[in-house]
Formats: structure tokens, sequence, C-alpha cells
């Protein structure tokens, strides 16, 4: 399973690295807004910094629009994946720019319907966002269970399904007990994947413990 941060925050993705965890980045233009500097100088600077795939999102609404925008920002570098939105003309210019060799991110996938168009339309990813389907009183892990189980029907489907919108650690396990091929995940929730409170009193017990030895491991 691959980690892909979802941020465009580059100081926090610079110290995510040092993790080993980070398969990949993906942004959005809200994350975008949030970062406070402009997408081109943002986007290079991510890309220079992760080697894995790196999605940036079109926001023209038509379909000359997003693939004059789509071909600009896959210029950027050779590791930039264009999302693009699920709707009509989303789904043809993830058509289009995967014909021209593209890497295409298929975002703000709600329902199995909308994931399987994006597999006929030869998405590289789709991006089920889970959390938002909580929020609205629906299970978002069981969007992610009907795709991959429809998904695993077609093995000519070659789109890999990227758990997006996540919001807990228990999503990032639940996401991944059912194969999802990818989490996004924001790096607090990263972060927090580490934690538990029995490892935390383990460890210091154990430190007491050995303090008490008067020994060290190191010779001398
Ligand atoms: O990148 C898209 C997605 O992960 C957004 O998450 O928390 O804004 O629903 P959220």
């Amino acid at each position: 399973m691959k980690f892909f941060v979802d941020t465009a925050d580059v100081t926090e993705i610079r110290s995510l690295i040092e993790t080993g965890f980070v398969d990949g980045v993906t942004t959005n233009p809200s994350l975008i807004a949030k970062s406070g500097r402009p997408l081109q100088e943002v986007l290079k600077e991510i890309c220079e910094l992760v080697s894995g795939p790196v999605s940036a999102e079109v926001t023209a609404t038509d379909l000359e629009g997003m693939l004059k925008e789509g071909r600009f920002l896959a210029k950027i570098a050779p590791n930039i994946t264009i999302k693009v939105p699920l709707t009509p003309n989303g789904l043809k210019a993830c058509r289009q720019l995967t014909k021209e060799g593209t890497s295409v991110n298929v975002t703000l996938c709600f329902s199995a319907g909308q994931a399987l168009l994006a597999a006929k339309a030869g998405a590289t990813y789709i991006s089920p966002f889970i959390g938002r389907l909580d929020d609205i009183g629906e299970t978002g892990s069981d969007l992610i269970h009907q795709i991959i189980e429809i998904y695993s029907h077609y093995p000519y489907f070659t789109t890999q399904v990227l758990a997006a919108s996540i919001r807990s650690p228990l999503h990032v396990v639940e996401v991944a007990r059912i194969g999802a091929h990818v989490a996004t995940i924001p790096p607090k929730i990263l972060h927090q994947l580490y934690q538990h409170p029995l490892t935390d009193k383990g460890l210091v017990d154990f430190l007491a413990d050995w303090e008490k030895t008067g020994q060290s491991i190191l010779p001398g």
C-alpha cells in the first residue's frame, strides 16, 4: 500500500520525507490556497523533493480549458499527475490526457458508479472522498469496498483506488484492510499513526528498569 501526503505545505513535506513513508503527494485548490503561495512555485518545489507522483488539480470546468491547464501543469515536472473532477468534461479530459501519456487522478468521487466511469476513462487513480461521505451520515469506507470489488472483476482496469478525505488513523486502517492501493493522508494523521499510549508507557517502564541495572549496551 502506498502513502501519499495530502498537503501543499512544503516544510511539512520536507520533514515527512525523512520518515521514509512518503510515496507521493496530493494537492487540490483548497490546499494550494491554504499554502498562500503561487501554484507553480509550490508544485515545482514539491516535485523536486518527492520522486513519486504529485497530483496537481485543474480548475477549468470546460474540456478545452481542462486540457490546456492539464498539459501546462504536466510540463512542470515528469512526476506530475493531473487531477480532474469527476464530471463529464473531467472524464473526457481524463481519457485524452491518459492517451497523451499523462497520469490522471479523477477526484471528487462519491459513488461506485462514478468510479466505474473513471476506470473506463483510463484513470490512473480514482479518489473516493471517504471523510466527506462520513460527514453526511454515510460510511465512506463502504464505497472503497464497492469500488475494489467492482474493479476486481475486470483485471483490464488498471485504475488504482486512492482513498482521500482521510480524517483519522482509523480511516487509514479501514482502507488498508479493504485493499485500497493508496491512501492520501494529511500530515497530522500520518503523525498520529505512530501513536499508542501503551507504546509510550511500555517504553518508560523498559527504560526505568534498564537504568536500574546500571548497564550500557555499548562498551566503554
Ligand atoms: O485531496 C482531497 C481530499 O483528501 C480532501 O480532504 O478533508 O478536505 O475532505 P477533505
